[in-house]
């Protein structure tokens, strides 16, 4: 254990009867660290912050403050403030009031005995904490005068006048605007150079997080998901969470075909990352990692079909068959022109998947209702587009309110899962046909690849032995696709 770690969360949960807002935590914090929780709402942020306050008790686990186990330690005793979103300041008392509030009530020890603070004691520090926050001038200002910037500034005025060790910070410029969030975030960053100590800071906003931190974690449902620099968050995101949370991506499901090969939205591409061949995994591409091309010169193509001017760039949507590709570039270019595109091996990020379905991206409905994977068309349960709908002689799907919708075209993704692809001996009697690439051995089972002559794979769980290179045909009954429609039901409902 390094010597400089202030506090250690080992193994924490928090559950609220059938709630786990906080799931096996293990987190070190170092003195003088600015770490970030950052994650959706729910995800179990303001439980953990709660826990190393002593708000709340842990339900599993431990949190050690300097090497010593503090579960018993109630929140008073320990070397740590809190601020808030809401500001809770007093309204009825003036900015010296408010910040020197809970030092009245503070005792010290003075050798064997306790003692209250002298005024000039508590003059002195009050002073020191408003010059902190820059709000020396406010002394005797009445809180209602103040804007929420400058209460949020008496808020954290007040919570270090108590010099803690460590300051917690839950979401303290969510209520305010955008433009005094941002002066905010660097004056935060000022105090906490000027502090030294340490600060533990919640948020849901990822730009935020990159901004202010040394260090982030990237929490999902009470897991963490992540923890590193900003840079590598950024750069090295762990998984299609991460990626997707920190910024705008472009992320597809894709397959290794060779050494330092994968294949995404149907073509090639070489990477850097090394995994083995006919693995599933998840690639990322920043948009400012593709870079647009003469149509016949880049590695692929497609057409751009949106162009949305950002100030200092456009951001482009391409569509690279049925896919979107996200792109930044300085340059005017055409809409509904087709360019080529490049991107280098190292802007694409390879991460690995835990592979539990068979997940189609750019899957489509045909106009008798089925679904099209890889050129192949399969019985699917239309209805399950909108909830409550039947089909009608017609062929429409008819909502439970009678609205008529035909899904010709639209755009779903489709999800099978291991177990509901059945493998054919004949290669002609399923829905679609394939080689089989790869076959794992799974301790009671076989887990196989399929792939198809369009080069789509379908991975399936078997107890049947097969041989590699065998042709198979598979089938999927209709109720065990499941679909999702990528745009709204809306833009399908018939006049
Ligand atoms: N006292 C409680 N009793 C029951 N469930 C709770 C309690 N406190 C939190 N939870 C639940 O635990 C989960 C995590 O909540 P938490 O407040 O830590 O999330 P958060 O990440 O801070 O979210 P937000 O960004 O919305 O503030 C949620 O599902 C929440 O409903
Ligand atoms: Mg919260």
């Amino acid at each position: 254990m390094e010597k400089n770690v202030i506090i250690e969360l080992k193994n924490v949960s928090k559950h609220f009867g059938q709630t786990y807002a906080v799931e096996d935590f293990n987190l070190y914090v170092k003195k003088g660290e600015f770490i970030t929780f950052l994650g959706p709402s729910g995800c179990g942020k303001t439980t953990t912050l709660r826990m190393i306050a002593g708000f709340e008790l842990p339900t599993g686990g431990e949190i050690l403050l300097n090497g010593k186990d503090i579960t018993d330690l109630p929140p008073y005793k320990r070397p740590v403030n809190t601020v808030f979103q809401k500001y809770a300041l007093f309204p009825h008392m003036d900015v010296y009031e408010n910040v020197a509030f809970g030092l009245k009530l503070k005792k010290v020890s003075d050798g064997a005995k306790m003692r209250k603070l002298t005024n000039a004691e508590i003059d002195k520090k009050v002073k020191n904490a408003l010059k902190i926050v820059d709000l020396e001038e406010y002394e005797n200002r009445d809180i209602s005068t103040l804007s929420g910037g400058q209460q949020q500034r008496i808020a954290i005025a007040r919570a270090i006048v108590n010099e803690p060790e460590i300051l917690l910070l839950d979401e303290p410029l969510g209520a305010l605007d955008l433009k005094m969030r941002k002066d905010m975030q660097l004056e935060l960053k000022e105090m906490h150079k000027k502090l030294g100590i340490t600060f533990i800071y919640v948020t849901h906003d990822q730009e935020e997080a990159l901004t202010l931190s040394d260090t982030v974690v990237v929490m999902k449902d009470g897991m963490i998901q992540q923890i590193g620099t900003p840079e590598d968050i950024y750069n090295e995101p762990n998984n299609a969470f991460v990626a997707n949370f920190i910024g705008e991506s472009n992320i597809y499901s894709a397959t290794m075909t060779g050494e330092k090969k994968v294949r995404f939205i149907n073509h090639v591409f070489d990477c850097v990352d090394e995994f083995p061949k006919n693995e599933k995994v998840d690639v990322v591409i920043r948009p400012e990692d593709v870079h647009i091309t003469g149509e016949d010169q880049g590695m692929a193509k497609g057409k751009i079909v949106s162009k949305i001017f950002k100030g200092i760039h456009y951001e482009y949507i391409m569509m690279v068959g049925r896919n979107e590709l996200v792109i930044v570039d300085t340059r005017n270019l055409e809409i509904d022109k087709t360019y080529g595109f490049d991107i280098e091996p190292d802007g694409i990020h390879i991460m690995k998947k835990e592979l539990t379905a068979n997940i189609y991206d750019d899957a489509y409905i045909d106009k008798n209702n089925r679904v099209v994977i890889s050129e192949s068309a399969f019985e699917c349960d239309i209805t399950s587009l909108v909830p409550g709908s039947t089909v009608d002689e017609e062929g429409y799907v008819v909502g439970p309110d009678g609205v008529r919708y035909d899904f010709t075209d639209a755009d779903v993704k489709a999800e099978i899962g291991l177990k509901d692809i059945d493998i054919l001996d004949d290669e002609q009697s399923g829905t679609v046909s394939g080689e089989i690439v790869s076959i794992i051995y799974k301790g009671d089972h076989y887990q196989l690849t399929i792939r198809t002559p369009q080069d789509e794979d379908f991975v399936l769980d078997t107890e049947y032995t097969y041989d590699e290179n065998d042709l198979v045909g598979l089938s999927v009954k209709s109720e065990k696709i499941k679909l999702k429609l990528k745009g709204e039901a809306k833009k399908y409902a018939k006049k």
